[in-house]
């Protein structure tokens, strides 16, 4: 196998179908989904551009959006933080995005 390289340090798993159910529900207004409302606050903390893709600059926190996980909340997203695979998290609408960011991915020193 040939490894690929990323600059990313941490993946946070988002539940696609959960955010487009909800219609928003998070951010400024409760207007965004859970995924551009992640990323928005992953570049605040980090001062940088939101990635997409991996080996690009910016922010090192992926938000990655899967396919249903199979739990199906009402009112809520499943997230899965990648670097703690047997703990999901259930995000209400309305959550503080910042306070969950640090929880998926807590800032690591340098980064
Ligand atoms: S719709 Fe998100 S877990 Fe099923």
């Amino acid at each position: 196998m040939k490894p690929i390289r990323s600059d990313w340090t941490d993946v946070v798993l988002v539940c696609r179908k959960c955010a487009k159910k909800l219609d928003g529900g998070f951010g400024p207004g409760e207007e965004q989904t859970l995924p551009k409302a992640l990323r928005a606050a992953i570049s605040r903390r980090e001062g940088g551009k939101v990635m997409k893709k991996p080996r690009r600059k910016g922010a090192r926190v992926a938000v990655i959006e899967v396919p249903c996980l199979d739990i199906c909340p009402k009112n809520a997203v499943i997230v899965i933080p990648a670097g703690t695979p047997g703990s999901w998290r259930s995000v209400p609408r309305g959550a503080d995005l910042d306070a969950l960011v640090n929880d998926l991915a807590p800032a690591r020193e340098g980064a």
